[in-house]
């Protein structure tokens, strides 16, 4: 059994306190949503018949390249991983909240972009299902306990980033992937839009936080924003994928980086000021992240060479990618 320590219970004080503010957000989100149903989005248009469009679906989508199939595996994977975050937001949000109405709409909103991801794959056949499938099992079983699933501070740098990030992998693989099929670039879109506005959500929560308890927040962005390890990590061949995506120009650590220096200014990091010392060394270590995010992305793309792959959900078909 689960039972937080005292910084764990004075932090958990902290969220209960931005109840009212939860309320505001989620009244703004809610009324700026536009909500929509996989399978609304993936019907045949009016006036035509399901078959042929299923079949005329197939026909285009046999365009999309080998590095979108892979960063669509990937996406719709995250995707599915919805009950591991599930998990780790309801374990401190409580029940009988705002904060739980929150999540329970989150995880609403997010369970129809693994469903909507799923089913496309399903109508376009650009992956092969059953080996999908098989991964997105093992990934489920094989449960998400990341250290920092013990602290709520934690949790929530890492859903702003997390947000972002996804935001810019589906809006760019939908921008690839829509040259030859472009109901992809619709599905993507939409679940895109969706994400910013998560993030939206989230970076606010945490500025909150960051008022309310600057020392404690700051030392939590700290030990979060150097890397975020994406839940599927210990997925077979995830790092391969991931190596993919970033040759594709889809996701890699130049849009981490800029995601980190979108978040430091949104936060106004360098500006907290009455930090003890704890607190400062935090904010110090922050801001120093960019720098060595850029020496990390100039090392990778340095150390790249041409490489070739294969997969055994994109039918095992060889690319070459520089
Ligand atoms: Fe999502
Ligand atoms: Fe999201």
């Amino acid at each position: 059994m689960y039972i937080p320590n005292a910084e764990t219970i004075a932090k958990m004080e902290v969220l209960a306190d931005l109840e009212p503010v939860v309320d505001e957000l989620m009244e703004a989100h809610e009324a700026k949503r536009i909500l929509w149903f996989p399978s609304e989005i993936l019907a045949a248009p009016p006036d035509t018949d399901p078959d042929a469009h299923v079949k005329g679906l197939r026909e285009r989508a046999r365009g999309i390249s080998m590095p979108s199939r892979v960063a669509l595996a990937l996406n719709t994977l995250t995707e599915e991983g919805l009950p591991h975050f599930h998990r780790l937001l309801a374990v401190y949000l409580g029940n009988e909240s705002f904060w739980s109405k929150w999540t329970n709409l989150w995880t609403a909103e997010e369970d129809r972009h693994g469903a909507i991801l799923h089913d496309y794959a399903h109508d376009s056949q650009v992956l092969v299902n059953p080996v999908l499938e098989r991964m997105q099992f093992e990934y489920m079983k094989a449960g998400f306990a990341p250290e920092w699933d013990r602290d709520p501070y934690r949790v929530f740098v890492y859903t702003s980033l997390q947000e972002r990030a996804t935001q810019v992998s589906h809006a760019n693989t939908g921008k690839l992937a829509s040259e030859y099929e472009p109901l992809i670039g619709t599905v993507l879109s939409h679940v895109a839009k969706e994400e910013a506005r998560h993030y939206v959500f989230y970076r606010e929560i945490f500025a909150r936080v960051l008022e309310r308890d600057p020392n404690n927040a700051m030392v939590s962005a700290a030990l979060i924003m150097p890397s975020i390890d994406m839940p599927g990590l210990n997925m077979p061949h995830f790092r391969e994928m991931a190596d993919v995506i970033r040759r594709a120009g889809i996701y890699g650590p130049r849009d981490y980086l800029k995601i980190v220096e979108d978040l430091i200014k949104f936060w106004a990091i360098d500006a907290v000021d009455g930090l003890n010392e704890m607190g400062r060394k935090a904010q110090e270590k922050i801001m120093a992240v960019p720098a060595r995010l850029e020496r990390v992305a100039d090392m990778m793309e340095t150390r790249s060479r041409a490489k070739t792959f294969s997969f055994a959900v994109a039918f095992e078909r060889e690319f070459a990618m520089d």
